[in-house]
């Protein structure tokens, strides 16, 4: 394997930095390779700990007549079982709509729902036992797909759309236009670590939970909304999850509050940790759509107009869906200007588990279906594709997005594209592949580069704060704490570097510290990328304040103006004398400097009027572009990505390695998502076929690029950004576009007169489907996404 990273620090403008901007470890690194990180799993129990498992509904649509819990009671091993008449308060552990019940009381809404829980002395006699239940309901006809829930046409949430001129003149007046319907489909987390809790109960109601949650405020919030207490009682701690990637921000706190329920009624601590199949059935994805689209272009392929309904399988309930689907909505420009257009959703109720945030967040979706088009426009014209989105690209004069936003950094994304368009030799490889496939009948090489511009920021306004909170003890320690959560992304460590390089210690003086409600409250989730935005300003506000108070007591102490008291290599430096920082901290503990402070950060500039589609959403963009080459097997559809260029821009990192590490994972996640990964539900019944790896694929070592080049696009953020660093852990998934268009354009080698039919994911088998539909043989099962026409 050939994995070449490119950073360069040592620039004209190096700054005069000592931690922040160096390729340090994950701060666990050491930890998760010798098995000491650990998870909730690890924590050693508690005495008398209690083991839940969760009853599961055996159909996925229909009222609940009956549920027999007599067997699961009579069961060797069972302590109490849970059902909705249990809960105190309110059953619902739902985001924000009130429409998921922690255990299903009157009506099911898919195959798998939580209807009670069993609380055991062992893991095993509970599982058991949840097996004994005797369920009646009274079934109805599950709506599966996306055809079933547009033909009942019920949604979780209603219909939105923004777009701006005339699309229907536009699209008559342009010389060409296509149509067609891309279907995207959905995508499994798949954390190492499954959803887990331990909740042990303190005295008066008190509870305090271990969660692996992305989002510890809101499991504090719905523990007291399901106990009826107040918010004040429960604590929620998070040293770490192994990973979330989106499927812990909303979805970690049901069982965090079927723990804390058992904890509250039993007085005894509860654990639970789904088992791989019930974390797949019980848990929500990425939503798969069907996009229904229509654009009109010049010979040159130029958009005038383009249009697109996004149909989104959202599942049973909205969860995080109107964000989620905004944020397609906010994507379905990718990096191209649409004079006139046109973007609708539909938030789509299926009888299948609520979908919820995953990598991307519904960015993906958007950004793929655009790309899909880009194709489908060079295909019809004989552009190179790649021409095609240079005469579409955001430029200046052309540079406003459909929601309003002006694109600032135009000469930012060109230069990325570019700069890789060179560095990638895609011309000379364009031209080799051409020569390949002439010669060679049944392998087929394929080719992409495709850019991507991320928006950086909650939509939801007000989740665009954080809080830190740290403590400088009189040995010269450094405990620091704030609202984000470590999923694996590296969170933890840039922001020690931060605090590190504010104080001018060393880095080994920062104590991390796990993320607890009781330390910052009220903090969003750590998503939308923004965790180093948010807490790493706060924590150095915090910083700074301690050390400004720090400052002036060695300003006091010498006789000097503050102004000249300078920190460095773990020493104070104030006129000619010095002294070391731990000697300052103990002055100031003896002269009553108060060394703690919380730190509070809200994103400045940022505004959305979702009523009125107005408003700048996005602080700023992250920009990047891939180029993948792949080869195709076109009488099998199997296929290799033989070579992945990377260029990516993170503004100025913080920390390259750990960057880096963001960009290689999450294209590789992305392509998992567009090649290998594919969630099956049964159609009659509703039920999940695909729930463990023997029948969902995610990507292994095995599977990264043999080639894969990554490199930082030497940038710096525009924005006052925490050391002008642009945000990073989702953008990446998307460079993953490119290698699901050079499948395309492998498979467009067969037929270059036609449109190549392929859906996502482009599994072997969807691949094989394309190669015969060129061929002429379409085989039953015929992906519609090349079902457009040229007119
Ligand atoms: N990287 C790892 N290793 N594990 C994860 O779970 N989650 C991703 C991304 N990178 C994830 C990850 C998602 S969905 C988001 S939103 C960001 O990390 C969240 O962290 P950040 O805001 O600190 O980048
Ligand atoms: Mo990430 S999908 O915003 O948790």
């Amino acid at each position: 394997m050939n994995i070449r990273h490119e950073f360069d620090d040592t620039g004209p403008d190096a700054e005069p930095l000592r931690h922040v901007r160096k390729p340090l470890p994950h701060d666990s690194a050491r930890r998760h390779v010798m098995g000491a990180a650990d998870y909730i799993d690890d924590v050693r129990e508690p005495a008398g700990t209690l083991h839940v498992a969760i009853g599961m509904a055996p159909k996925a649509r229909g009222a609940i007549r009956s549920i027999d819990l007599t067997a699961v009671r009579a069961h060797p091993g069972v302590v109490r079982v849970l059902t909705a008449a249990d809960v105190p308060g309110k059953n619902d552990v739902s985001p924000a709509a009130g429409d998921d019940p922690m255990f299903a009381d009157t009506r099911i809404g898919f195959h798998g729902q939580a209807l009670f829980a069993v609380l055991a002395e062992t893991r095993d006699a509970a599982r058991r036992a949840a097996k004994t239940a005797i369920v009646e309901i009274e079934e109805e006809a599950p709506s599966v797909s996306v055809e079933d829930a547009l033909e009942r046409a019920e949604t979780v949430l209603p219909d939105y759309g923004f777009g701006r001129g005339e699309v229907a003149p536009a699209l008559d007046g342009a010389p060409h236009r296509l149509q067609g319907s891309l279907r995207i489909g959905g995508q499994e987390h798949f954390y190492l670590e499954g959803q887990a809790a331990l909740a042990t109960p303190g005295e008066e109601g008190d509870i305090h939970v271990l969660s692996s949650t992305q989002h510890p405020t809101e499991v504090q919030h719905v523990i007291a909304r399901v106990l009826g207490i107040p918010d004040a009682y429960v604590t929620c701690e998070v040293r770490r999850m192994g990973g979330g990637f989106g499927g812990k921000e909303s979805q970690a706190t049901q069982w965090a509050a079927i723990a804390a329920l058992g904890a509250h009624l039993t007085k005894r601590p509860c654990k639970v940790r789904l088992d791989r199949d019930d974390d797949f059935v019980l848990t929500g994805k990425r939503h798969d759509f069907r996009s229904d689209w229509r654009v009109g272009f010049d010979d040159e392929g130029v958009i005038a107009g383009f249009a697109v309904t996004h149909n989104a399988r959202c599942g049973y309930s909205a969860d995080l869906s109107q964000g989620v689907v905004d944020r397609t909505m906010f994507h379905s420009d990718n990096s191209y200007f649409f004079p006139a257009v046109r973007i609708d959703t539909r938030r789509l109720l299926t009888n299948t588990v609520s979908n919820t945030a995953f990598r991307g967040f519904g960015g993906p979706q958007g950004m793929l279906m655009i790309e899909h088009v880009m194709d489908r426009i060079a295909w019809a014209t004989g552009r190179d594709p790649l021409d095609v989105r240079y005469a579409n690209l955001y430029r200046p004069g052309a540079d406003v997005t459909p929601y309003g936003q002006t694109v600032e950094e135009t000469d930012t994304l060109r230069a990325v594209v570019e700069t890789l368009e060179r560095t990638s030799e895609y011309r000379t490889r364009r031209a080799a592949i051409a020569a390949f496939n002439d010669r060679s009948k049944i392998l087929k090489k394929g080719i992409a580069l495709t850019p991507v511009k991320f928006g950086i920021s909650f939509t939801l306004m007000h989740l665009n704060q954080a809080g830190a909170l740290v403590h400088v003890y009189q040995d010269g320690s450094v405990h620091l704490n704030h609202g984000g959560t470590e999923m694996g992304q590296g969170l933890y460590q840039k922001i020690a570097q931060v605090v590190a390089e504010e104080f001018g210690i060393a880095i080994e003086r920062v104590r991390i510290t796990a993320t607890s409600t009781g330390k910052v409250p009220n903090t969003a989730p750590t998503a939308a990328s923004s965790g180093t935005d948010l807490n790493g300003m706060a924590a150095k506000i915090a910083a700074g304040a301690i050390k400004a108070r720090m400052a002036a007591r060695a300003a006091e102490r010498f006789g000097i103006p503050q102004e000249e008291v300078t920190f460095r290599d773990d020493r104070v430096f104030a006129g000619n004398e010095s002294l070391t920082f731990a000697e300052l901290a103990r002055d100031c503990v003896m002269h009553r400097v108060h060394l703690s402070e919380a730190g509070f950060y809200r994103t400045p500039t940022i505004s959305w009027d979702r009523a009125n589609a107005k408003g700048r959403p996005f602080l700023y963009f992250a920009y990047g572009a891939a180029c993948s080459e792949v080869i195709v097997d076109t009488l099998t559809g199997e296929y290799k990505v033989t070579r992945v260029d990377i260029l990516h821009d993170v503004g100025r990192s913080i920390n390259p390695a750990i960057d880096i590490g963001q960009i290689e994972g999450g294209f590789v996640q992305g392509m998992g998502w567009l090649t290998t990964e594919e969630l099956v539900y049964d159609e009659t019944s509703g039920r999940l076929r695909t729930h463990a790896p023997s029948t969902y694929k995610i990507p292994v070592a095995s599977d990264v690029p043999e080639d894969l080049r990554v490199a930082l696009f030497p940038n710096t953020n525009r924005m006052e950004t925490i050391y002008r660093s642009k945000a990073v852990g989702e953008p990446p998934v998307m460079l993953a576009n490119s290698v699901f268009c050079a499948l395309a354009d492998a498979v467009h080698a067969l037929d270059p007169a036609r449109p190549v039919p392929l859906d996502a994911p482009a599994t072997p088998e969807a691949v094989l489907r394309a190669c015969e539909a060129l061929r002429g043989n379409p085989l039953p099962g015929s992906a519609p996404g090349g079902g457009g026409r040229v007119a």
